[in-house]
């Protein structure tokens, strides 16, 4: 399917005083998509709270539509899921721009009664898929894909799969759930040991709604298994709140307030880092909601100085990384990030996007093989137009760093945003008022 992408740009304006104020997040989107792929696997009614106002977990929806899931929207973020099953969609499953969905649904279509095609957009379609074909084949799913089985569209024959001891070679959450949910309609045990541990949101809501999962350091294991109908309430996403944390931590005089964020420890990598910068963060209120720790993130403005950020929290603030780019172009030093080759199969080759477009604004930075190298603090230049390369995370760093500029800067295709978070520019408005 072509995308019709009406121009759009946005130009950001440099700000000349503080961000002050309190701001939610929308839903986090991992879990958005969790809570409507596991609430329909329950075969029964679930009502989901605060759920995700972004395109991505739209997607998803749309996806369980086709198959037979009813959604029924009680108000902007409040959701009903039921339904008795997946059934044989009609139609080859549409996921957009969303790797999760994608990868998550075939491991659950491997294992269904039926046939069944999924695909995306442009981005998508250029995306690995091997890493979750391989492993779910050799359960022994029937899966065929463009490009020798590494691209989408992926042809699903649902078959009976057998439980596998898998060892990812990446720390990757959309891998590890992918075979965990196959496992939960095979015979025997299936675990998947990572290198590093990923985001264990599939785990956490998993044991909430009863499946028999457990976790041994960086393994997990599931059998087959039937889940309880349970409500889930999702806590603000912490990928959300990391433009405001880096914004507030980098214009002088700010002091933001985050409120209701997910602060799984598998997420928090951005919280430890920009305190390793030497941010002022204070966390309030934690509390625990469906399994998932949640709290209010307090950031004050401070001189930030670089830092080094390698393999083993690479998984914990993989999605922050762009937006962490831009902060190291306003600390003192150098920041190196290394071991994030992973990030050249996001949305976009995002090494690349943040090499060329900090470039462009007059940024320090070297792009590395599995990372860049950023010398700060630089005043960044604006009378430039930034591209977004179909990537929300891009579109919203680029803003960040306009807002730093020397004068106004451009932004190309800025509806990107929507894939997350549609609500961006207002929130940031509100910080300026
Ligand atoms: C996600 C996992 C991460 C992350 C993506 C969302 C998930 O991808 O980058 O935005 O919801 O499981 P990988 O699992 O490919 O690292």
């Amino acid at each position: 399917m072509k995308h019709v992408q009406v121009k759009n740009i946005k130009e950001v304006i440099p700000v000349n005083k503080p961000l002050k104020g309190t701001i939610e997040v929308p839903a986090d989107k991992s879990i958005s998509h969790r809570a409507a792929i596991f609430g329909a696997l329950t075969g029964n009614k679930v009502s989901i709270t605060n759920f995700s106002s972004g395109a991505d977990c739209k997607s998803t929806l749309l996806v369980l539509e086709q198959l037979g899931i009813n959604v029924e929207y009680i108000s902007d973020n409040n959701i009903i899921i039921s339904g008795e099953g997946f059934k044989e969609p009609k139609e080859v499953l549409y996921a957009g721009n969303s790797g999760t969905t994608t990868r998550l649904m075939t491991g659950i279509l491997a294992g269904s009664d039926f046939y069944s095609v999924i695909t995306g957009d442009d981005s998508l379609r250029s995306r690995p898929m091997a890493r979750v074909i391989n492993p779910l084949k050799t359960m022994g799913a029937k899966i065929f894909a463009r490009e020798n089985s590494t691209k989408a569209p992926i042809t699903i024959i649902g078959s009976k799969l057998t439980g596998i001891s898998y060892n990812s070679p990446i720390a990757s959450a959309q891998i590890k759930s992918a075979i965990l949910l196959a496992g939960m309609s095979a015979d025997g045990m299936t675990s998947v040991t990572e290198p590093f541990i990923s985001r264990d949101h599939t785990e956490r809501l998993l044991k909430y709604l009863d499946a028999d999962i457990s976790v041994n350091k960086n393994t997990v294991s599931i059998k087959k298994c039937k889940l309880t109908p349970k409500n889930i309430t999702i806590p603000g996403d912490i990928s959300s709140a990391a433009f405001f944390l880096v914004a507030g931590a980098i214009i002088p005089d700010s002091e933001i307030t985050v409120k209701n964020v997910g602060l799984n420890p598998t997420r928090t990598g951005i919280i430890d880092i920009l305190k390793k910068m030497g941010a002022e963060i204070t966390i309030l209120n934690e509390r625990q909601e469906c399994g998932e720790e949640i709290g209010d993130i307090k950031i004050c403005y401070s001189d930030l100085k670089g830092t080094t950020i390698d393999s083993e929290i690479i998984p914990r603030l993989i999605d922050e990384l762009p937006v962490i780019a831009v902060a190291a172009t306003q600390a003192n030093g150098i920041t190196i990030v290394k071991g994030a080759q992973d990030l050249r199969h996001k949305e976009c080759d995002r090494i690349k996007a943040v090499y060329n477009e900090l470039t462009k604004l007059g940024a320090d930075i070297q792009e590395t093989d599995d990372g860049f190298i950023i010398h700060g603090k630089t005043k960044l230049k604006g009378k430039t137009m930034l591209e977004c390369y179909h990537d929300h995370r891009i579109a919203m760093s680029g803003y960040i760093a306009g807002m730093l500029a020397d004068s106004p800067v451009q932004i190309n295709e800025f509806n990107w945003v929507n894939i997350s978070f549609p609500e961006f520019t207002s929130t940031m408005e509100s910080l300026l008022k």
